[in-house]
């Protein structure tokens, strides 16, 4: 995680940036250390990045690499606001316990892949429409080696893959169907016939855009009608209030990066 201090929406890069509504940082700053005291409380280990002056989207950490089993894929980027934060993010991984896999193509991190360990041997889903390009899907699956499933995302206020589905644990996911194209659709329904469906108003509360240890879902309060969803379901919601960081249009997930290894 990477905490809000500089965080403002000084430039628009998706739907729910508006830079002309102000930015609370003290108030930000206050509630991305409740959802990492959170997850701190449910038994994680959080690691935090010094945040940059100037890079104002870095509190959305989830961006910054893709790992699976001790593999991290670089992000690139799409816009050159945030070209920068890939610098950070690459230096947090020079460890000897990580092998970092430079990437080629642009893509930005777990906010369009997500990985299920449990479902199909271990699978990766990936989004493409709006700023990870497909190429990259491609080069994610060979350095990573795992079967990478490319889903076309279609509505641009669900422009990164973390908006519209999310791992519950690892065999389940929980989605926003119409975020994706048809096919997209059809391949998700035959992964995954259990999944959890949201609908438009749970995706828009940025419901989908949670963090699941595979028990507790953390999602922000706004999300009430998707905390029971995940409770039917037999999960456990946990609430975070997070209205600041929505501003940038991110919740919950796209604050934190999980590392796998
Ligand atoms: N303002 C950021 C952007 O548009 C928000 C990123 C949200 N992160 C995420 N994982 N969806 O790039």
């Amino acid at each position: 995680m990477c905490p809000p201090q500089h965080f403002t929406v000084e430039y628009a890069i998706n739907p729910w940036m508006d830079t002309t509504a102000p930015v609370d940082a003290a108030l930000a700053v206050e509630q991305w250390d409740l959802l990492r005291t959170t997850l701190v409380d449910l038994g994680h280990t959080v690691h935090v990045l010094d945040p940059v002056a100037g890079l104002p989207d870095m509190v959305y950490a989830a961006n910054g690499a893709f790992s699976v089993d001790g593999t991290v894929y670089g992000a690139r980027f799409r816009y050159p606001q945030r070209a920068d934060e890939a610098v950070a993010h690459r230096a947090f991984y020079q460890d000897p316990a990580w092998r970092f896999a430079d990437p080629e193509h642009v893509n930005e991190g777990e906010g369009d892949f997500a990985y299920l360990p449990g479902a199909h041997g271990g699978v990766i889903l990936a989004g493409y429409g709006f700023r990870t390009e497909p190429a990259a899907h491609a080069e994610a699956q060979e350095m990573l080696g795992r079967p990478v499933v490319s889903l076309r995302l279609v509505d641009p206020a669900f422009y990164h893959l973390d908006t519209a589905l999310a791992a519950l644990d690892d065999h389940n996911v929980t989605y926003y169907p119409a975020a994706f194209s048809a096919s997209a659709q059809r391949v998700l329904a035959q992964l995954f016939p259990d999944a959890v469906l949201a609908d438009r108003a749970d995706a828009e509360a940025f419901g989908l855009n949670l963090v699941s240890d595979g028990r507790h879902v953390v999602l922000n309060t706004e999300a009430i009608a998707m905390a029971e969803k995940v409770r039917a379901a037999g999960y456990h919601p946990v609430h975070v209030e997070l209205t600041e960081l929505k501003r940038g249009g991110g919740s919950v997930k796209c604050a934190v990066a999980e590392l796998r290894r």
